[in-house]
């Protein structure tokens, strides 16, 4: 199967925006030629500027390198007021809630939402440029809206993926000194009401003093408490702002937003984008890599509170004019059709989902999209990790009816938008492979000293020039920033950004991702640093140590494997379902129940080096499975291997 190519259907290349290898290969050599000359023809092109930039790239303090110097623009504005003159009553966003409500809303009555929204936050909580705004969210419209309000008012949000715990929550707030946290009661999953306000209450309970205010959507309708002075209600309140409120002009490298994910170490980071470097690049890759055009609609399954959702769900379709979904629920309820009743419904054209979902979706529902009417698909997308052939084959064939191309877009939180990823109407697709970088992206799998790999050997997943919509640094956190990703891998004698990935490349050139390098771990195309839920185990009275590795997993990809040492125990070893309760409720409250262990194993202790290193390559191999080909003999006790081993296996 690895060998196989699919070409691309043949009516699609003839409207596609890049129609085959030449083309691709004519921009990629017109970026390699003159670097800034292609950005800088593209971003003329491609945003309405308030007042241009007087130069294209700034590299005079690497790695905190900038873009479109002093140009001035409005990322509200080019989602928005810039489509008005042609598509003011062209559906933006479809919404449709977890129990089937719908609602859609035009060009024109977003723009009255998100100013209403922006009023709103300007003269009832006095939020300025440059303030925090914590968004902690469920997917429902107003979460859009005050994401594009903040970037209407220049205040930088921070979305929270509803799914994290109230400690988590906290930890975020507090590191952005967050003015105002906006909210809802709750949403609907699976038919049922649930709750988020409570989550903020909790979290607001200790420190967060930078809070001043809680704006809370009623979605649900639940009873939630009420905090005097504190808490506000959105839905009156909103109806007495008025329709109309200038962009604040913003220049390029204004922080958009600060997103945060997890690394290897410490706390999550607070990943810092701009403003025209960020919606440059949205832009470009819808039209690049999902060929969006004027009566598209496009379905991204993603949350808003990671980086797909930020990017392919709100600013990437917006800002070029497309009709963009918003789903409430999940794929399989009420049943393991809905996606695709949506599909034919809608008449969906993009649809970009996680192998997980997909992997789901298969497994519960082989047939089921032989009962919808799939024909609008045009372009298939995957993202988040590593899609499996079986997999890929059955979206290809029984999704997309085998004439869909599926682009598996390799990116990150810190990249903005997609980096590798095939072109639908170009790219002969070998299955569950990224393939090549996108025009003007100088992607390269190398040694740690820049030096290329050889074809089929492992190497360092790197971007050896800066681009647009990169991170700019760590929010407060500079050093950080430049440790993280410019600290492993040079070429030619400058740090280079390693992405924590890596990659192979094969005979052709094809890049595939291997996989992070890093204590990153990927569960359902969550990311999971191995460090933070250590530190939430610990917090359990009677571990003495702890190490997390990940094990593969059939749906999820990877699923979390803990290995404990008790300090006081009663001599038995082994995996111990009880603890793993207490363990995961521990992890529940600290992270969120993203973060919880599949298995749990008490052993009598961990491998590790003289230096006191725990070897978790040998973790690994135990919770696989496998046997121990490592090398064990700088461990300092070597015979807490087969311990280990027999803990684990009985
Ligand atoms: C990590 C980034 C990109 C948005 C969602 C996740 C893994 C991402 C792929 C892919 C294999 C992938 C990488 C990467 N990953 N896309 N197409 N194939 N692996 O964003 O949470 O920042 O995670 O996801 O390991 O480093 P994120």
């Amino acid at each position: 199967m690895g060998k196989e190519i699919y070409y691309p259907n043949k009516d699609f290349s003839k409207q596609a925006r890049i129609k085959n290898m030449c083309e691709y290969n004519d921009l990629m050599e017109e970026a390699k030629s003159d670097y800034e000359g292609f950005w800088d023809k593209l971003a003329k092109e491609k945003i309405d500027w308030f007042s241009p930039y007087t130069k294209v790239l700034d590299e005079s303090n690497a790695p905190f390198y900038k873009w479109f110097i002093d140009g001035k623009l409005n990322v509200s504005y080019q989602c928005i007021d810039r489509h008005l003159d042609t598509k003011k009553n062209k559906a933006a966003i479809i919404f449709e809630g977890d129990r089937g409500d719908k609602e859609t809303v035009t060009y024109l009555e977003l723009y009255r939402n998100v100013n209403r929204f922006a009023n709103l936050l300007k003269n009832e909580f006095g939020i300025k440029k440059g303030d925090r705004v914590v968004i902690y969210m469920p997917m429902i419209l107003e979460a859009a809206y005050a994401m594009l309000a903040c970037a209407r008012i220049g205040a930088i949000h921070s979305v929270v993926f509803g799914g994290f715990s109230a400690e988590a929550l906290r930890d975020r707030i507090e590191d952005a000194n967050a003015k105002l946290v906006i909210t809802a009661d709750g949403a609907f999953r699976k038919g049922k009401a649930y709750m988020l306000k409570p989550v903020v209450d909790d979290a607001l309970s200790k420190g967060c003093d930078s809070v001043e205010k809680v704006l809370v959507v009623q979605r649900n309708f639940e009873d939630i408490t009420w905090v005097e002075g504190r808490d506000v209600c959105y839905n009156e309140l909103v109806k007495n702002q008025s329709n109309e409120c200038e962009p604040e002009v913003m220049d390029s490298e204004d922080p958009l937003f600060l997103l945060y994910t997890s690394g290897s170490t410490g706390k999550p980071k607070g990943v810092q984008h701009s403003q025209a470097g960020y919606i440059l690049w949205a832009r470009l890759t819808m039209e690049w890599v999902f060929d969006i055009k004027d009566n598209d609609t496009f379905w991204c399954t993603a949350d808003v509170g990671w980086i797909t959702g930020h990017t392919y769900i709100v600013y990437g379709p917006l800002a070029s004019g497309a009709t963009t979904v918003m789903f409430e629920g999940v794929p399989t309820y009420p049943d393991a059709g809905r996606a695709w009743k949506m599909v034919e419904e809608y008449k969906i054209n993009q649809f970009y989902t996680a192998p997980t979902a997909i992997r789901v979706l298969h497994k519960t529902g082989e047939d089921e999209p032989k009962k919808y009417d799939l024909s609008s698909l045009k372009v298939l997308g995957t993202v988040g990790e590593p899609i499996d052939p079986p997999a890929w084959k059955w979206y290809y064939e029984v999704v997309g009816g085998s004439k869909c191309a599926i682009v598996d877009t390799w990116w990150q939180t810190e990249t903005g938008g997609h980096m590798i990823s095939p072109l639908p109407g170009a790219t002969p697709i070998k299955p569950a492979c990224a393939t090549f970088p996108l025009p003007g992206i100088m992607a390269e799998v190398i040694n740690k000293d820049g030096t290329p790999v050889e074809v089929g050997e492992k190497g360092y997943l790197c971007i050896t020039k800066p681009w647009p919509s990169m991170i700019r640094t760590i929010w407060g956190d500079d050093e950080r920033f430049k440790k993280s990703y410019f600290g492993d891998c040079v070429k030619d004698g400058k740090p280079v950004y390693f992405s924590g990935d890596g990659a192979v490349v094969d005979e052709d050139g094809y890049i595939t991702i291997t996989g992070r390098m890093d204590d990153v771990i990927n569960v359902s195309g969550h990311r999971l640093g191995t460090a933070e839920i250590e530190a939430a185990v610990k917090k359990h009275s009677n571990i003495a140590e702890v190490a997390v590795v990940a094990r593969p997993d059939e749906i999820k990809g990877e699923s979390i494997f803990i290995y404990v040492v008790l300090k006081e125990g009663d001599g038995s070893f082994g995996i111990n379902a009880e603890l793993a309760k207490e363990i995961n409720s521990i992890i529940s409250t600290e992270i969120g129940n993203i973060a919880k262990a599949d298995t749990i194993a008490v052993v009598p202790g961990l491998p590790k080096t003289r230096s006191g290193k725990i070897m978790r390559r040998i973790l690994r191999a135990i919770a696989k499975g496998e046997e121990i080909k490592q090398d064990t003999s700088t461990l300092e006790d070597p015979s807490v291997v087969e311990a280990i081993q027999k803990a684990v296996n009985g």
